[in-house]
């Protein structure tokens, strides 16, 4: 099999893909979050408290309330689902996204100010941008799978968070074998058996050898239901740098 039976994967190829993101974003902005108008409320109110998932990693890292704790969410969207508040902390929320300047205009045109905006930024190249050991939290939702390339990105969410600190890395299994391939959904990730998959065109590599270099804290798995596509979170902490050679050994080996 040669690679030109699969996607073209360069920014130029990606960008091609992306009017169909922002038109969702934009629609879902200007109806408030048509469907999900809770969804709507929760990411454009700053007294919105930090979610569960990611207030309980900070109490459980026993940082120094004295010092805000640094987030990132990558892959964000227009507006961040974490939460802008804490009664314990202050928060320092970073957002990046590759369509921020999109984003932008369309929370400028609808009037929405005041709430934590993205910077442009991709996970290839997040690392250089926003520097190594940097965050106690990374948090990345519905968006690596979207990417240019994955396992790079994989790597740099691990790179930017700092030793101790966590990620947090959730998906929708198969969303490129389930969407025929349309749009960002170039890439499948999925749980399968013990193992986290990433794939493309029935070509596969396991990721769980670059996991396992941290401390695994749990993976947990909501199934596909009628109106719910299911999902896979997995929180890391983070021990030591992460190595791709030597997780790519790992999995040619397994
Ligand atoms: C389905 S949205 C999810 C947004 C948000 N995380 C959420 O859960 O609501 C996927 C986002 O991933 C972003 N994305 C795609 N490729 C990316 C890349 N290479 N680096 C960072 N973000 C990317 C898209 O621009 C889009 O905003």
């Amino acid at each position: 099999m040669t690679n030109n039976v699969l996607p073209k994967m360069g920014t130029d190829a990606w960008d091609s893909r992306a009017d169909s993101e922002v038109n969702f974003w934009r629609n879902w902005v200007a109806t408030k979050g048509g469907r999900w108008p809770e969804d709507f409320l929760h990411r454009t109110d700053r007294e919105t408290p930090l979610i569960e998932a990611v207030d309980s990693q900070l109490e459980d890292m026993k940082l120094d309330p004295s010092t805000a704790a640094e987030i990132l969410d990558i892959g964000s969207g227009p507006l961040s689902l974490l939460g802008y508040s804490s009664p314990n902390r202050a928060i320092n929320l970073t957002l990046v996204d590759p369509l921020a300047d999109a984003y932008n205009e369309i929370l400028e045109s609808n009037g929405i100010i005041d709430i934590p905006r993205p910077q442009k930024g991709y996970f290839e190249t997040a690392l250089g941008q926003l520097g190594e050991n940097r965050f106690d939290v990374v948090w990345c939702r519905n968006a690596l799978d979207h990417s240019i390339d994955p396992l790079l990105g994989l790597y740099n969410l691990i790179a930017m968070c700092r030793h101790g600190g966590r990620l947090i890395l959730s998906f929708h299994p198969n969303e490129a074998d389930g969407g025929n391939y349309g749009g960002l959904h170039q890439w499948n990730l999925n749980k399968q058996d013990d193992k986290i998959v990433l794939s493309q065109k029935g070509l596969k590599v396991d990721l769980t050898p670059l996991f396992s270099q941290q401390e695994i804290l749990s993976v947990s798995q909501h199934n596909h239901t009628e109106q719910d596509k299911g999902d896979v979170t997995i929180t890391l902490k983070k021990n030591c740098d992460p190595n791709l050679s030597q997780a790519m050994m790992w999995a040619s080996a397994s």
